[in-house]
């Protein structure tokens, strides 16, 4: 096993961090009605009992309920972080003192440090991996590969490790069934759109103090997220820019009422800026060279690939610290270019950053829960590749919130259904 630490042996303080810990743990739990139904029932069955669970996700409050849901349901779980910027070290030591999980996370680790963790969970020959952005599968099938046989599968969170996950699959070189979690309903509708939406705007308001009344928002990518943040920000009294790479979802956001242009365009007239695409390079070189002073850059995306930071440090003659979480880069001609959280997922990795909001984490946490229990219990009837979640389990996670929440609903009588099945009752 890697020689890396844990979190308990990193922390100078332990007993304070995990007292810490456990309070906003203490207070997610309280609005997560999800995870406590699926708790109990995983309390009283201990369905994974045996089972090593290999994690590398978020490591704050909300993400620590669901460690524990599945820690109390059995399993020995090894935890670390899948972002250098994202995890709170009081949470990670709270996580470390429970007697089946070990977690490794710890917040501001360099890129050695960063894959040492990753590799000491996976020392831990995890049996089913639940990953956001891929990089326990990643490092598994190139380094481990001798595990794959004992894994029964695994879950993917987000959007870039489902899409770096069909590309594997595309390849044929996925070796083990994943379920993309993301892509269920229950996920990407609450969480991408209004997840992402709601925390991105909070986390930039309120490490720069600033309002989006009146403001150019520049929203790069239309997609689930973008949509959200372009949404939120609309509500909000800012005057929000789209660009798109997608006809179909840049006619989209032309018919919700938002200007489409390029970013070239873009550039010149925004005051704030967010890029959503999963992609890389979207804000480059030759857009820096048109931005106005004082414009705000940050990146909701997975990676911190989206905005061109080398070329902005090049083009820069000063950069420096403007405020807890904010990089001015100053230009030759005086003009100043604000990163937020150094271009990393502004909405977890700014010192204020809380991540989503509890109760949207809540329903994504409890679409994972239901795919580690359907991996444990029918994970033979998968085979190695990318599959969607059933959507009876999706559903499932739905009405245990309806009822949670006092909502409800209708349902189909018998003769509604058999219309709805048939093909042969028109006019
Ligand atoms: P999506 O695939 O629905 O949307 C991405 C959009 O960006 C697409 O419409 C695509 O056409 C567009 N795009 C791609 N390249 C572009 C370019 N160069 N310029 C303009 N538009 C471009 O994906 P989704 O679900 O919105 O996720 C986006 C990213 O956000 C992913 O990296 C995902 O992992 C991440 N994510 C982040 C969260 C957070 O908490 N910050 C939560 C959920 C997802």
């Amino acid at each position: 096993m890697s020689d890396y630490q844990r979190i308990s042996e990193q922390l100078d303080d332990v007993a304070d961090a995990r007292e810490e810990g456990r309070r906003k743990m203490d207070w997610a739990a309280q609005h997560m009605p999800i995870l406590e139904h699926v708790r109990d029932e995983f309390t009283a069955d201990r369905p994974f009992e045996g089972e090593r669970i290999g994690m590398a996700m978020h490591v704050e409050a909300k993400t620590a309920m669901l460690v524990e849901t599945l820690a109390e349901g059995g399993a020995e779980v090894a935890i670390t972080g899948c972002n250098p910027l994202s995890t709170h070290d009081d949470v990670s030591a709270a996580l470390d003192s429970h007697e089946n999980i070990t977690s490794y996370a710890k917040r501001g680790v360099d890129d050695e440090g960063y894959y040492a963790a990753i590799e000491a969970v996976i020392g831990h020959e995890p049996t089913i991996t639940v990953d956001d952005g891929m990089d326990l599968v990643a490092a598994i099938h190139e380094d481990y590969p001798e595990l794959i046989e004992t894994i029964i599968g695994g879950a993917e969170e987000t959007t870039t490790g489902v899409h770096r996950l069909r590309s594997m699959d595309d390849d044929g070189a996925l070796e083990y069934p994943v379920f993309a979690v993301n892509d269920t309903p229950m996920k990407r509708l609450f969480d991408n759109v209004h997840g992402t939406g709601e925390s991105s705007l909070a986390s930039i308001a309120m490490t720069t103090n600033l309002s989006w009344a009146g403001k150019n928002v520049v929203v790069a990518g239309y997609g689930y997220c973008g949509k959200g943040v372009a949404k939120k920000a609309a509500g909000q009294n800012a005057n929000v820019i789209v660009t798109e790479v997608e006809p179909r979802r840049a006619l989209e956001a032309h018919m919700e009422g938002y200007e489409v242009m390029p970013m070239a365009e873009a550039a010149e007239v925004g005051d704030v800026f967010l890029t959503t695409t999963g992609n890389r390079d979207v804000i480059v070189d030759e857009h820096f060279e048109k931005m106005q002073d004082g414009v705000l850059l940050a990146n909701a995306g997975h990676f911190d690939i989206e905005i061109d930071l080398e070329a902005l440090a090049e083009r820069s003659v000063d950069h420096y610290e403007a405020r807890d979480g904010v990089d001015a880069y100053e230009m030759a001609d005086g003009r100043r270019l604000n990163v937020i959280a150094q271009g990393r997922l502004v909405n977890l990795a700014a010192p204020v950053s809380l991540g989503h909001p509890v109760e949207v984490m809540d329903q994504s946490f409890g679409v994972q829960a239901a795919c580690v229990r359907e991996l444990v219990d029918n994970g033979d009837q998968y085979d190695p590749g990318v599959h969607d979640v059933p959507d009876e389990l999706d559903t499932e996670i739905a009405e245990i919130k309806l009822e949670a929440e006092g909502v409800e609903f209708d349902s189909l009588t018998e003769t509604q259904r058999e219309y709805m099945d048939s093909w042969d009752q028109g006019t």
